[in-house]
């Protein structure tokens, strides 16, 4: 296999450095410097986020739609999200490593949420986990948070639970609705979550959430209010046909890109003209005469 050369923005050049850990997310969040996380599912997409200097991975559920092709991050299974989250480990030297808690493996009791937690630490050499919503979760949280493995929480639009939401649709929008967005904020912050997503809320809201909570906010789809943002990598690099959410950003069309290529190859191939001299092997004609002697006698 052949390696292009990598050029690189310069941004990502000089955001290069040593691992991040919960002290330097914690810095960052004093210092006002926006903290920027991204998903990773497998080796090649934690090498690039690595390679693009990210202070985050979020190894998400998500991966149940975009890399499985589930139709909802339900069916992920805890085994599936092993054994993505230890190929983003083997990839990603410096981002601090987050492992999302699939449906079913943590709402159940405490017990079940800190074996589960473990797993992602012990098995996969994540650095903290996630999980969704803020009542039983916060209990879920504190348990995990208790046990020495850092937690993240998610409010707002809870993927997992999102039937019970009404839906893929933001969240918060009324005044009631708002309060109760806010109130899982404060019980996860409560929890000792060190850091909280908050998914597909008002702009306004999240500033609300932002001023009342000591963790770490990270928002999609919930404004600029926030310490950080985080998007799925196959939305920001437009590796998915059809419509996306209203709060992404393509910064790439890489499905298009590759289908023209593997378009391009096919035809090659059609037309005898992949591979080329240049991808084949030689013999020395000396052997393949000597070869062709052995054969005919
Ligand atoms: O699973 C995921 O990708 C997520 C992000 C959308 C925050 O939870």
């Amino acid at each position: 296999m052949s390696t292009l050369p990598i050029e690189r923005p310069q941004g990502a050049t000089e955001r290069l450095r040593k691992a991040v850990s919960m002290g330097t997310l914690a810095e960052m969040k004093a210092n006002r410097e926006p903290i920027a996380m991204v998903t990773a599912y497998d080796h090649p997409s934690a090498c690039v986020a690595d390679a693009a200097g990210v202070e985050m991975i979020l190894v998400g559920d998500s991966a149940a739609m975009v890399v499985l092709g589930h139709d909802s991050t339900v069916p992920i299974t805890m085994d599936e999200m092993i054994m993505l989250a230890s190929a983003v480990r083997r990839g990603a030297k410096n981002p601090l490593i987050v492992g999302d808690m699939p449906f079913g493996s943590y709402e159940a009791s405490n017990e079940l949420a800190v074996a589960n937690a473990q797993r992602f630490i012990k098995e996969a050499g994540c650095d903290a986990i996630k999980l969704e919503g803020g009542g039983t979760s916060a209990e879920r949280a504190a348990a995990i948070v208790s046990a020495g493995i850092p937690v993240v929480g998610h409010i707002g639009l809870t993927p997992q639970t999102a039937t019970a939401l009404g839906g893929y649709r933001a969240q918060g929008r009324t005044a009631d609705a708002a309060k109760q967005v806010l109130a899982d904020a404060m019980r996860l912050d409560a929890a000792g979550c060190f850091a909280v997503v908050v998914e597909c809320v008002p702009a306004a809201v999240t500033e609300l959430i932002a001023e009342r909570i000591a963790a770490i906010t990270i928002g999609i789809g919930a404004g600029l209010a926030t310490d950080g943002q985080v998007l799925v990598y196959h939305d920001l690099l437009g590796m998915r046909d059809g419509r996306d959410a209203k709060f992404v950003r393509r910064y790439a069309e890489l499905y298009e890109e590759a289908v023209n290529a593997v378009s391009s190859w096919g035809d090659d191939v059609k037309h005898g003209v992949y591979p080329g001299p240049e991808h084949m092997y030689a013999i020395e004609p000396g052997e393949l005469a000597g070869l062709s002697q052995t054969l005919s006698s």
